[in-house]
């Protein structure tokens, strides 16, 4: 059984590495540019992680990176600080330190489906508060976007558990998200790293679909969830 708490606040470095595999067709920056309103000034990201997501946010906006783990987010800033303007907190998702109505955008790449085996007793009301702190830090107006896994190493893109698939169905039906899907394969640049990444993180049974080749790949569904306040 994969330990999350212990590889966010140990191996963030291994994480890091196993992300920058992930998308090599660079599906996800031009669906989160066209998500993302262009006159988008200020932008929350919620559970930042080691900054992937961060570093595809428009450069010209404000950028308020929050994240749980320490260690995730030190090598978040080694990776960006230098080179752009964005402030890093260590900050619970479910009690963010922002004032109401701060930012444009609020995106949170999966984070609240930890919830789901962390929380097992008590996901749906973690996963509430998540939600309704990010939308109590948005303007009138404004966009959250959030991103989860609809399935690693599978053959179509679903749910890859009831947890999960009541966590989705939850932002649709409850908080009024759209749902779309986009394709956002691993390729690693060898069967070794590939086997060492994906069994870190996703486990053996994962590391099995790892697929044939010199630079083998993994088939990753992400999906995005938008709502945008209309009040
Ligand atoms: C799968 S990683 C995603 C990181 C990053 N968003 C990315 O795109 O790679 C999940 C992240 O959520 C963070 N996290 C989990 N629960 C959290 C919470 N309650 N508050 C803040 N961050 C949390 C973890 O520390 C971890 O960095």
């Amino acid at each position: 059984m994969v330990d999350y708490h212990q590889i966010y606040a140990e191996q963030a470095d291994a994480y890091d590495r196993l992300v920058r595999a992930e998308d090599w067709r660079g599906n996800l920056p031009r669906i989160i540019n066209e998500l993302i309103p262009p006159r988008c000034e200020r932008v929350l990201e919620v559970g930042a992680g080691t900054g992937r997501l961060t570093r595809m946010l428009p450069h010209s906006a404000r950028i308020v990176a929050t994240e749980g783990s320490e260690a995730m987010l030190r090598v978040a800033e080694n990776g960006l600080g230098a080179a752009r303007t964005i402030g890093f907190c260590t900050a619970d998702a479910r009690a963010l330190p922002m004032r109401d109505g701060w930012a444009d955008v609020a995106i949170a790449g999966w984070v609240f489906g930890h919830f789901c085996d962390w929380h097992e007793a008590s996901a749906e009301a973690e996963i509430d508060r998540a939600i309704g702190e990010m939308r109590r830090c948005l303007r009138p107006g404004g966009t959250a976007v959030i991103l989860e896994t609809l399935g690693t190493g599978t053959p179509s893109a679903g749910a890859p558990t009831p947890g999960l698939e009541r966590y989705y169905r939850r932002m649709e039906d409850v908080f009024g998200f759209t749902r779309s899907v986009v394709e956002t394969d691993y390729e690693f640049a060898d069967r070794r790293t590939a086997e060492e990444l994906v069994t870190f993180f996703f486990g053996e049974e994962t590391a099995r679909e790892i697929g044939p080749g010199e630079r083998p790949r993994l088939r990753e569904f992400t999906g995005l969830w938008t709502w945008t306040d209309v009040a």
